[in-house]
């Protein structure tokens, strides 16, 4: 199973070109959706205003430091998912997105090259697309039924959904469709389609959903690290209560020598109290 071309098995009964034509319709609306996002919502407009305002107002960071901030951000902040706090969201997104990029990548690869013969396919791309797809799986279903906030602090059930989850699910029941259409003989049937209609639904979504953060994001980090090094901080204090400098501006005086972990509930303890 994990070794054959799914479309190769599908395009069989398909009209020549319909997975490829499919496949460029799904890129050119993602590309679309991204920028009819970018103008209407005026992100990048208020994103490059605002970073230029920061810079006006902070001290010059050099060209040296503004390489290391780039490397800083790829590695940390991009390749290793840093900006996750909580271990278990990193870890679900780190499956998420690299299954994701595997998925695709596989995917791209099986349809443009080889879905018209399933024997000439070279194993490595259906096992990749197998891995990713599992590793998008896990990751997602992971953080739909135990991770994200609505259902792990906030006590509502996992099957309640709201606009801001149309990436998330129309992701996760995309690629559950791809599974179940796969490992059933993946053939043009009823899930065959039903599959497309998901995938659809996740790729034409974009300016509805979050799709483009894998985009944005990136950028976004960047910024933040080099409004860190030019001392803006997007107006955000960067002092901790352990810097003397911060104790001093305790209002009360009580609380200036206050142990570390004081007031820190937060953090001791998941709120859970719903
Ligand atoms: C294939 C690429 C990607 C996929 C499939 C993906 C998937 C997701 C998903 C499902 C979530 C919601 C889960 C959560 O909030 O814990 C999420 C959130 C997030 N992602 Fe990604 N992601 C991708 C790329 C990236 C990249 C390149 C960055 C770069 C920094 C990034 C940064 C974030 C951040 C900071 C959040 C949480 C904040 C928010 O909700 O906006 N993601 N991503």
């Amino acid at each position: 199973m994990s070794s054959v071309n799914p479309f190769a098995v599908a395009g069989a009964s398909l009209p020549d070109g319909f997975l490829q034509g499919f496949v460029v319709v799904m890129v050119i609306a993602v590309v679309v959706g991204t920028l009819f996002d970018i103008v209407h919502k005026g992100s990048a407009r208020y994103f490059f205003a605002n970073m230029r305002n920061a810079r006006a107002k902070g001290r010059k960071v050099g060209g040296g430091d503004l390489a290391s901030i780039a490397v800083k951000t790829a590695v940390v902040d991009v390749l290793a998912s840093g900006e996750f706090c909580n271990t278990r969201r990193r870890i679900a997104h780190l499956l998420g997105m690299y299954g994701f990029v595997l998925y695709a990548l596989a995917t791209a690869v099986m349809v443009f090259c080889y879905s018209n013969s399933a024997d000439s396919t070279p194993p490595i791309w259906p096992a990749l697309w197998w891995i990713g797809a599992l590793m998008v799986l896990v990751g997602l279903y992971w953080f739909w039924f135990f991770i994200r906030v609505d259902v792990s602090a906030e006590g509502h059930s996992p099957f309640r959904l709201v606009k801001a989850d149309l990436f998330v699910l129309s992701l996760v029941v995309s690629v559950t469709l791809a599974v179940i259409w796969a490992a059933t003989g993946a053939r043009a049937g009823v899930v065959f389609w039903l599959y497309l209609l998901a995938t659809a639904v996740l790729f034409v979504g974009v300016p509805w959903s979050k799709f483009a953060h894998m985009f944005f994001k990136p950028a976004a980090a960047f910024d933040k690290r080099v409004s860190r090094a030019n001392g803006t901080a997007e107006n955000l204090p960067t002092q901790t209560r352990d810097d003397p400098e911060q104790q001093k501006r305790h209002s009360m005086e009580l609380l200036r020598d206050a142990p570390m972990d004081m007031g820190l509930g937060i953090k001791r303890e998941a709120p859970r109290h719903y």
